[in-house]
């Protein structure tokens, strides 16, 4: 298993191969050229961090409520990994999580449960290689700039951070200590995704101009239910204003554009609703005296905002969880030469249309072009990756953080990702406040996404 990766495609041979294969019909042989002829050359960006192999990723996890047990159950399943230690606020979680390992025939993890400060004991004590944060999103950075500061690498959940201020220092921290910052978006690694990036990188759109985003999800149930921990995203929702949730919709497209590498987000402006979805439910079936009844949600019920490229490119962007409606994240992506549109509901396919091979004005399913373009890491996960959370999306995003650790390979998404697409956060929280005023992002890489390298098609 613990072998150097023979699927990382450099730049060069990228934007060679982008040549050769724009053409449509060529794209599954040069997919399968691309991805094995170009081992030598893989490249790590400006700014990324740049570490050896690691034989046995020593891990420590902190967070094990919904998210962090499933990622715990996967890395209970990961050749190369220890899970050393975990972490969470509840010591029956913790005792749940010893109680997997040694079900999986594996050592118990020690246990860290002395409230909310005590990953600095875990990282302190143990002799980690990486931090692994689901906690609630206030805590992200605390608890990855602490596993950085003393010698992990880190990854955590989405979004990495809730501020400018935070993304900064999560960016600083990682270049001061040569550390892997790494935001665990699972939603890039969704088959049609994937799939779209891999079209996308082969030239099949043709120039990209625009691409739609969104996290539509009636989450009224979860958020005025027992589904998180003290509540913490219903307090995030009762106390800000803004699209507090990007990443989801955001990183897919973002890939797609090669943001900060190559292009990088300019400015954005945004809009909220009224908030009405979640009070008029806590009413309705909590009773009028709950104290979610009596509550004012800041948080608009939705939140649009529209985002624009430094070169040129346009990006719509939706937060939409309080009111009734089925889930979508739209996930459309256009350029020159046609265009795709996600799902509007989870059964509904995605839809293509490419000039010169879909019928003029009409949709056909995305899914009739995976015989040339479904994304190689797909098919290689096929099986292993099954029953995992997210259609197996989870998995894939842990064994791939895992297998680039291995191999001493630069991640997927670096700290630049993680910072660009969260701070999408408090950016729009300060545009609704401005009446929708244009805001500039920051350039976290301070110039660097110009000559960074887009990501390539990565494999196991
Ligand atoms: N990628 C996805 O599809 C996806 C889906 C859901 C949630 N998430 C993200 O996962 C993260 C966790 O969400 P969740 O649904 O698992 O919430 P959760 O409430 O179920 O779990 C959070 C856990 O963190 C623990 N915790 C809180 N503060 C802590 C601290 N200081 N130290 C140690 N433990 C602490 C809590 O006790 C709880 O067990 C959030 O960032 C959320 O946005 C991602």
């Amino acid at each position: 298993m613990k072998k150097r990766s023979a699927q990382e495609v450099s730049s060069v041979s990228r934007r060679d191969f982008i040549q050769m294969g724009s053409a449509l019909g060529l794209g599954a042989a040069l997919a399968g050229m691309a991805i094995n002829s170009c081992a030598k050359e893989i490249s790590t960006n400006p700014g990324a961090a740049k570490v050896g192999p690691i034989d046995t990723v020593r891990l420590g996890i902190v967070g094990v409520g919904n998210m962090g047990s499933a990622h715990f159950q996967n890395f209970l399943r990961i050749e190369g990994v220890e899970i050393v230690a975990v972490c969470d606020l509840v010591e029956d979680k913790v005792k749940r999580m010893q109680e997997w390992a040694t079900e999986a025939g594996k050592k118990a993890p020690k246990g860290y449960f002395r409230g909310e400060t005590d990953f600095k004991r875990m990282c302190g004590e143990e002799d980690l290689d990486l931090v692994f944060t689901a906690t609630p999103w206030n805590w992200h950075v605390p608890i990855i700039v602490e596993a950085m500061r003393t010698g992990s690498h880190a990854a955590t959940e989405v979004p990495a951070a809730t501020s400018i201020e935070e993304c900064w220092e999560m960016v600083e921290t990682a270049e001061k200590f040569n550390k892997h910052c790494v935001m665990m978006e699972n939603v890039c690694y969704m088959e049609p995704e994937m799939m779209i990036y891999n079209m996308v990188q082969q030239g099949v759109f043709g120039e990209l101009l625009h691409g739609e985003g969104a996290y539509s999800h009636d989450m009224r149930n979860n958020l005025l239910g027992s589904a998180y921990e003290g509540d913490w995203w219903t307090k995030e929702i009762i106390s800000r204003n803004g699209n507090l949730y990007p990443t989801h919709g955001l990183g897919p497209i973002a890939q797609c554009m090669n943001i900060s590498r190559g292009d990088r987000l300019d400015y954005l402006v945004s809009m909220s609703s009224n908030a009405r979805g979640l009070h008029e439910f806590a009413k309705a079936h909590l009773g009028p005296d709950h104290k979610y009844s009596k509550v004012d949600f800041k948080c608009g019920d939705v939140n649009i905002s529209l985002i624009r490229t430094l070169k040129g490119k346009t990006i719509y962007l939706v937060q939409d969880t309080n009111l009734p409606r089925p889930y979508s994240r739209i996930n459309l992506v256009q350029g020159t030469k046609g265009i795709t549109q996600g799902f509007r509901d989870l059964t509904q396919e995605n839809l293509i249309h490419i000039e010169g091979s879909s019928q003029a004005h009409t949709w056909e399913p995305l899914m009739d072009y995976a015989k040339q373009y479904k994304h190689p890491l797909i098919s290689q996960m096929e099986g292993l990756a099954e029953g995992a959370g997210h259609g197996g999306a989870d998995f894939i995003e842990d064994y791939r953080l895992i297998h680039c650790l291995r191999n001493g390979l630069p991640t997927d998404m670096d700290v630049y990702e993680a910072a660009d697409w969260s701070v999408v956060s408090e950016l729009t929280e300060l545009s609704v406040a401005g009446r929708s005023q244009s805001i500039d992002f920051p350039d976290f890489t301070r110039g660097q996404w110009k000559t960074r390298t887009p990501l390539g098609i990565i494999g196991v």
